[in-house]
């Protein structure tokens, strides 16, 4: 016997213990360092080589000694390596800083170090405090009236979204088998980057962009860039009040992760209401597991971003069940991150009774 007690630990696990929960209480630190990389462009500097932390300092105009120990931290969290002294190149993960990756997260990174986000989570006492989101009550607005009056902060986002968009969509419409004819309607599809990467892997398949009106501002333009007007519309409306009658299948992707659950409600029961009975729901996005756990902790950071910023939130597979349920309808199946992180979740309007 050691003479340990199941509450003792033996020094050197006590000091890996201890660094691990000091690496996390440091995260904010970490991720204003990558968000600064990717503000100054780091990445794409130094591309698929190495450049030292001279060259990058006089090509970024930036102090090349503080930049140096900003690179050495990017070491450290694994974003870069310095396979000799003063000398970064980037890891794989790193590179997903590049604007030229597929899948960038360049203004992902830049776009959660902004004061919209910063602000939220210094309020995240207040939310656990009260339930009340965080960003309303430190602006005395909503997340979306904010970026229609900070054009700078609205393109950041928007970016953000469709650097996320263009990567999901790809991975849905690889990974989702389609009907190869129909009428698909994209129900909060944007700018359309979803719908035409479908469309384009399915010739016998017509399309509906269906969103807001300035939701769908740009979707004519990724319509016709895509060569795809001939079969695919753009309709503006609004998903609360009605959606477009006559498709076969209803895709709605990433909307009810900004909506609480009356709300989501309400958009689920209009798509009952004039979807034709013979229809089929697809809901992608992310569910959560039922038991939180260490292995997709970006979920969970997610659903805690939706809770500080817009007040929507994740799911679980019996939340939606339920809700879906509520709404009307049936679920056939709930996928497992069959759209890369996401999944989706197959429903049909349920048989009167
Ligand atoms: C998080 S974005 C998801 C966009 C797209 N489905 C995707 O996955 O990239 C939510 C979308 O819902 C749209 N939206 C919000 N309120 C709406 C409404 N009342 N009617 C229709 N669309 C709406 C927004 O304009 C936005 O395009």
């Amino acid at each position: 016997m050691s003479g340990t007690t199941p509450h003792q630990v033996p020094p050197t696990d006590k000091l890996a213990l201890r660094a691990a929960l000091i690496e996390r209480i440091g995260g904010y630190m970490t991720a204003h360092s990558i968000a600064v990389a990717a503000e100054l462009g780091l990445a794409d500097l130094i591309g698929t080589g190495s450049r030292t932390s001279g060259e990058l300092a006089a090509e970024t105009r930036t102090h090349e000694p503080s930049l140096r120990r900003l690179l050495r931290l990017l070491v450290a969290g694994g974003i870069m390596t310095e396979p000799q002294p003063g000398r970064f190149a980037l890891t794989e993960i790193g590179s997903q800083l590049r604007v030229d990756s597929p899948g960038s997260l360049r203004n992902f990174a830049r776009m959660f170090c902004d004061p919209l986000f910063l602000t939220s989570w210094q309020g995240l006492r207040h939310t656990v405090s009260t339930g009340e989101r965080a960003f309303d009550h430190a602006y005395g607005a909503g997340v979306y009236d904010y970026l229609a009056q900070h054009p700078e902060t609205s393109a950041l986002f928007n970016e953000a979204m469709s650097e996320e968009s263009r990567y999901s969509a790809e991975q849905l419409a690889a990974g989702y088998d389609f009907p190869q004819a129909g009428t698909l309607v994209d129900l909060g599809g944007g700018d359309g980057t979803l719908l035409t990467a479908i469309l384009r892997r399915r010739p016998g398949l017509r399309g509906i962009v269906f969103d807001s009106a300035s939701g769908v501002a740009e979707a004519s333009a990724t319509v016709n860039k895509a060569g795809l007007a001939d079969r695919c519309e753009v309709q503006a409306g609004d998903f609360f009040t009605s959606v477009p009658g006559h498709g076969d299948i209803y895709l709605i992707k990433s909307v009810f992760q900004d909506w609480g659950d009356e709300e989501s409600l309400a958009i689920l029961r209009t798509c009952r209401a004039h979807m034709p009975a013979s229809a089929t729901l697809l809901v992608v996005g992310t569910v959560l597991p039922e038991t939180a756990g260490t292995s997709t902790p970006v979920m969970f950071l997610t659903d805690a971003n939706m809770m500080v910023t817009t007040g929507g939130r994740e799911r679980t597979e019996s939340e939606f069940r339920a809700m879906l349920g509520e709404a009307g309808f049936t679920v056939q199946s709930v996928g497992d991150g069959d759209a890369g992180p996401l999944s989706v979740i197959q429903a049909v309007p349920a048989l009167a009774s």
